[in-house]
């Protein structure tokens, strides 16, 4: 059993300069909440409380004002900087006292999902313990993303931004991995761009037959939000939503509650730690 994440919410965010001069990507609204939220409440929903929270030196205060040690919403947050965007991979090298043994999940920090049958499907994989899992979504546009070619329900290739089609299945921001990832990733050399890339961990997975997947299907919605486009796209999804059907699109409140990790005493002071805004009305109603 999958018990522990980490979230990449580092990076340098370049793309979405100057936005992000002064504050960290993932700490930028979508619609009604910091970024950084929505990825949470996936490892929340697939049932995941320890999680490592990777952050850049000078945003760390940023995040705990907001997060905190994670006990809000009946989690632990621990936190580690990463000096320099050193790649995806570096996740594991930087987490290796957190992951100690154990297998664990990796979210980035930019990443959206939302979906119907997605907890389901996600608290399905946390009980693969054996190799690595990725999530993968049809694309319009393969070539702007890493893809997977699935032959006869095996991971066939991977590819970094294909110029050729190969597979219009994104591999998507969420990651499960067993025990060997540390090994893995501490084999791995900076690529031509100077970074430990994900890529090239999950191809020494396949090299080992260990390299497993699941699709998003259709009915799920998944998007980074690396660009301002995607960002206001996936801001302007997640308004439509909420006001369509009155409620809220990654409520971390709302999913510990569920989950019976929080009481409603602590919803209560929650509400006076945000102040009188709408969060806090949909917190009461709930
Ligand atoms: P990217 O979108 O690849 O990189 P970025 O956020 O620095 O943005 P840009 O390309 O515009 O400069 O990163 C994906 C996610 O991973 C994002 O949430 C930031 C995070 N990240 C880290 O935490 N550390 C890293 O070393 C890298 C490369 C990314």
């Amino acid at each position: 059993m999958i018990k522990k994440g980490i979230i990449l919410a580092g990076g340098s965010g370049t793309r979405l300069s100057p936005l992000t001069k002064a504050i960290n990507k993932q700490l930028l609204p979508i619609y009604d909440k910091p970024l950084i939220f929505y990825p949470l409440s996936i490892l929340m929903l697939a049932g995941i409380r320890k999680i490592l929270m990777i952050v850049n030196p000078n945003q760390i205060n940023n995040f705990k004002n907001l997060l905190g040690d994670g006990k809000r919403y009946g989690i632990n947050i621990k936190y580690k900087v990463q000096k320099k965007p050193k790649g995806l991979a570096d996740a594991f090298i930087l987490g290796k006292n957190f992951i100690k043994n154990n297998n664990v999940a990796l979210i980035l920090g930019d990443n959206f999902f939302y979906g119907q049958s997605l907890t389901k499907k996600l608290e399905k994989s946390l009980t693969h313990t054996n190799g690595a899992r990725i999530f993968l979504k049809k694309v319009n546009k393969p070539e702007n993303y890493g893809v997977a070619k699935i032959s006869k329900n095996i991971v066939e290739k991977i590819i970094e931004k294909p110029k050729k089609f190969i597979s219009n299945f994104a591999i998507t921001g969420l990651y499960f991995f067993d025990n060997k990832v540390y090994k893995y990733a501490k084999k791995l050399k900076p690529s031509k761009r100077g970074e430990l890339e994900i890529t090239d961990l999950l191809k020494m997975y396949k090299k080992n037959n260990s390299l497993n997947f699941e699709h998003i299907g259709r009915g799920a919605v998944w998007s980074d939000a690396g660009k301002i486009d995607d960002m206001t796209n996936v801001s302007n999804f997640v308004g439509s939503v909420e006001k369509v059907q009155g409620i809220k699109i990654a409520c971390l409140e709302e999913i510990a509650l569920s989950k019976k990790w929080i009481e409603k005493k602590n919803i209560i002071k929650n509400i006076k730690f945000y102040g009188n805004c709408e969060y806090s009305s949909y917190l009461r109603k709930i």
